[in-house]
């Protein structure tokens, strides 16, 4: 499974790549906000420059043309932009007309199997779920993801499953067991996935065994 920072802090990303878990980035207009963006061209386009893998861009047209409109200045900023796009029949609409221009499409604020249906239908390369918003509501998000998995692999559609709206590292194992493409992780969960309190305990446990042998607690080699 791929991970992709949700993020649009350049910062976190930097940090994510030098781990070696970040296969790409999502942003949204509200991680835009979070980051207190105003010069959003040069976010943007650092954003693409450190990232070797795609990068989600969202527009905020609700009507056809300007989505169109949008999504080619937003492609226009470097060949690994992905535009990002609302799931609503103006959006089906430019999906299909971008995806057949050969333009990438993730398409967002998906919410149930039919639209992750429809929108692959139409041509978008991705579809965006969103699971911590349905288990706000008290729906169950993940079981959305298997749903959505089971209709692609009944029809093969080649469309990606991306797993939004990550809330906890269960969401990240789910979505690993159920097979979704990708999961995008927000920069405090992805810090918190490798931990073990096991990992912690032994390590200390193999660090304090050394210094009864090498007091100084130096490698002698
Ligand atoms: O990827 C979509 C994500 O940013 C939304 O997350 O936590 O606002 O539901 P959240």
């Amino acid at each position: 499974m791929k991970i992709f920072l949700d993020t649009a802090n350049v910062e976190e990303i930097r940090q994510g790549i030098e781990w070696g878990l970040v296969d790409g980035v999502t942003t949204n207009p509200s991680l835009m906000e979070k980051e207190k963006v105003n010069n959003f061209p040069a976010v943007v386009k650092s954003i693409l420059a450190v990232t070797k893998g795609p990068v989600s861009i969202e527009v905020v047209a609700t009507d056809y043309a300007g989505m169109i409109e949008q999504a080619h200045k937003i492609r226009a900023l470097g060949d690994n932009a992905v535009v990002k796009i609302p799931m609503t029949l103006d959006g089906l609409r430019a999906i299909k007309t971008l995806s057949s221009e050969g333009i990438p499409v993730n398409c967002t604020l998906i919410f149930s199997p039919i639209q992750a249906l429809f929108a692959a239908k139409a041509g978008a390369r991705y579809v965006s779920p969103f699971v911590g918003r349905l288990d706000d509501i008290a729906e169950d998000g993940m079981f959305l993801i298997e749903q959505i998995k089971t209709i692609f692999t009944n029809y093969s559609i080649d469309t990606e499953i991306l797993v939004a709206s990550v809330r906890n590292p269960m969401h990240v194992v789910r979505a690993a067991i159920i097979g979704a493409d990708i999961a995008t992780i927000p920069f405090d969960v992805l810090k918190k996935l490798p931990m073990h309190p096991k990992t912690d305990e032994g390590l200390s446990r193999f660090l304090s065994d050394w210094k009864k042998i090498f007091p100084d607690g130096k490698f002698p080699l």
